[in-house]
């Protein structure tokens, strides 16, 4: 899985599952820009990838801002001069206050398309020019098993995530001519804070025993995993690094599950 020398951009970089993508980009050789809404987490992550070796930068985004996006991009491009694999991590799982709402809000479909859809549509937008110019770009949209299929209590999000594999279709096709390959990625279960917003949904969560929340999560890995194990940060950058890599120069427009087998389509 080699991407010496590439420039990646991962945005939502700061914490979680997109802290994990940006450490295995620089432990395969990238160098990498590290884009979050919380700037201090970005800069947290971007020293442990200058002390593992690699080239980086932390830089604050809002993937709902088409300015900031735009000032994101420009700030990598005078960094690195270009940016070769883009990685769009960032997502969200509802707006404020989404744990005690019985059912999504009108602000939490809003708020979940506008950073889970159309954050990837925008930031894609404006790092894809750079790369048709040069023919060259692997971009990774992180979906979810989410995607796969529906949710009773948080429709929202699943439909954000089935966009995102379409969306990533649509993508794949329109940079084909270019040579640039667009893949998602559906991963699993993963103990990041996304999680603990999910188990703190108190009455949608029934908790009789008084379980800590990291119980109820392996609780969750248990009855619907079957390699009975949790994903990790790192499960995910690994594929990224693959789809970075030319080993996968021929796979475009696909949506690859990270899931321990609990989706097989
Ligand atoms: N944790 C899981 O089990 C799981 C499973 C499937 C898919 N995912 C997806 O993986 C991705 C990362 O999830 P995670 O679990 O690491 O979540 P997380 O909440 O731990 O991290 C998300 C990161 O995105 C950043 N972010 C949020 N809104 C942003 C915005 N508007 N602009 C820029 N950055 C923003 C946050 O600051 C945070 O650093 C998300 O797209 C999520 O939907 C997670």
């Amino acid at each position: 899985m080699n991407v010496s020398g590439k420039v990646a951009l991962v945005t939502g970089g700061g914490r979680g599952i997109g802290r994990g993508i940006s450490l295995v980009l620089a432990g395969n050789g990238a160098d990498v820009a590290v884009a979050d809404l919380d700037l201090t987490n970005a800069e947290a992550v971007a020293q442990e990838v200058t002390a593992a070796g690699r080239q980086s930068m932390a830089v604050s985004v809002d993937v709902r801002d088409q300015a900031s996006v735009e000032t994101m991009v420009q700030q990598v491009l005078e960094r690195f001069g270009r940016v070769d694999v883009l990685v769009n991590n960032a997502g969200v799982i509802g707006a404020a206050g989404w744990e005690d709402r019985e059912r999504p809000s009108e602000e939490d479909w809003d708020f979940i398309f506008d950073v889970n859809v159309k954050g990837i549509a925008r930031v894609t937008d404006a790092v894809a020019p750079h790369m048709k110019e040069r023919r060259y770009g692997k971009i990774v949209n992180i979906a979810s098993i989410a995607g796969r299929t529906g949710s009773e209590r948080n429709t929202p999000y699943n439909v954000s995530k089935a966009g995102v594999i379409s969306l990533t279709q649509g993508q794949a096709l329109e940079m084909a001519p270019y040579s640039i390959n667009v893949n998602a990625i559906c991963p699993g279960l993963l103990w990041t804070p996304m999680w603990g917003r999910i188990l703190s949904r108190g009455a949608m969560t029934p908790n009789p025993e008084g379980k800590t929340q990291r119980e109820l999560f392996e609780e969750r890995v248990q009855s619907s995993i079957p390699l009975g194990r949790e994903q990790t940060p790192e499960d995910i950058g690994n594929l990224v690094a693959f789809l970075a890599s030319d080993y996968s120069k021929n796979i475009t427009g696909q949506a690859i599950n990270v899931s321990g087998g609990s989706h097989m389509n």
